[in-house]
């Protein structure tokens, strides 16, 4: 029966007869999943762009159901001014998904995540004591807090976040171990503007001169590349720092070439591992990330 029911739901997802649901209430969300194949989730915290999309994109290839969450998640802000100014283009997100063969969308009001505050702390370790973790002090506890409440109503077979967050990906790896969820975890490419700049929800906020100074961010990420035979990796940092810097609009925050699976600083080229510069770059007060492989 379950089969049969399956085979319908494809069939009338393939021709469009299943319109997209919509869901505010987490125990409603979940029983219409109960009923559906593996789900496929992509969480967002709206404003959506081609990166997100290049998720839903991955998500539906992997052949389940595809479900989206949109929550700005309150707890991952340790600035108040940003979770103030954060955009929220509800309608233009639902339009945007629509057409992807979505099948369920998550949109809860706070409380529906949080009935209570959530007090719970995250342990992990250098993950979350290094760049984003040691400039935004919080924030990976919000993030783990809210993802591994959406796992848990959302009950994923497989999850998928974008590079353009890369540590977060770490982040979310080492609590999925943590609280042993049967959930694997897919990355995909960071999408970027034609000039280069890494898309993000927060580009919108950008005046004319902060965007037209935001692409040499990559830019500069993608020439230190080129310089790894003819810089140590400390001067490449250093050189990759003072190229930003000299842009009266951009100031860098950190930049850090690591070991793109543990995230420890890596003291020079012949160390086998694969390498990832990870950058922040304030401009204005709006903060930008990005980051760039350096091969191993
Ligand atoms: P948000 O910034 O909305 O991003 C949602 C997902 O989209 C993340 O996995 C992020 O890495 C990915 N993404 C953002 N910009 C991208 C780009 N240019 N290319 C590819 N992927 C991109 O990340 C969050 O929300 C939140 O922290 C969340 C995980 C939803 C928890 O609140």
């Amino acid at each position: 029966m379950k089969e049969k029911s399956n085979f319908v739901a494809r069939k009338a997802k393939q021709f469009k007869i299943v319109p997209m649901r919509i869901f505010e209430n987490r125990y409603a969300l979940q029983s219409y999943l109960d009923s559906m194949t593996a789900v496929h989730f992509v969480p967002t915290m709206g404003a959506l762009h081609a990166g997100h999309l290049s998720l839903v994109e991955a998500a539906r290839k992997g052949g389940g159901t595809v479900a989206v969450s949109i929550f700005v998640n309150p707890t991952q802000f340790n600035d108040p001014r940003d979770l103030e100014r954060y955009p929220h283009t509800l309608d233009a997100d639902l339009r945007l998904l629509e057409p992807l063969g979505v099948d369920a969308v998550f949109v809860p009001p706070v409380e529906e995540i949080y009935p209570e505050p959530d007090t719970r702390r995250f342990d992990f370790g250098h993950l979350d004591g290094v760049m984003e973790g040691a400039t935004r002090p919080g924030h990976f506890n919000g993030v783990a807090q809210v993802v591994s409440r959406l796992f848990e109503t959302v009950r994923p077979a497989v999850a998928y976040f974008g590079e353009k967050d890369f540590q977060q990906i770490a982040i979310i790896r080492a609590m999925v171990k943590q609280l042993g969820l049967p959930v694997e975890i897919v990355t995909c490419p960071t999408v970027r503007e034609p000039d280069g700049l890494a898309m993000s929800s927060r580009n919108t906020l950008l005046n004319r001169e902060q965007r037209s100074a935001a692409p040499l961010i990559y830019a500069t990420l993608a020439k230190a590349v080129t310089l790894r035979n003819t810089l140590d990796i400390g001067d490449a940092e250093r050189w990759v720092v003072a190229q930003i810097n000299k842009n009266p609009y951009l100031e860098v925050i950190y930049f850090q070439i690591v070991d793109a699976e543990r995230l420890l600083s890596v003291g020079n080229w012949d160390i086998p591992c694969e390498k990832r510069g990870c950058i922040a770059v304030k401009t204005g007060d709006i903060r930008l990330i990005d980051n760039i492989d350096f091969g191993r």
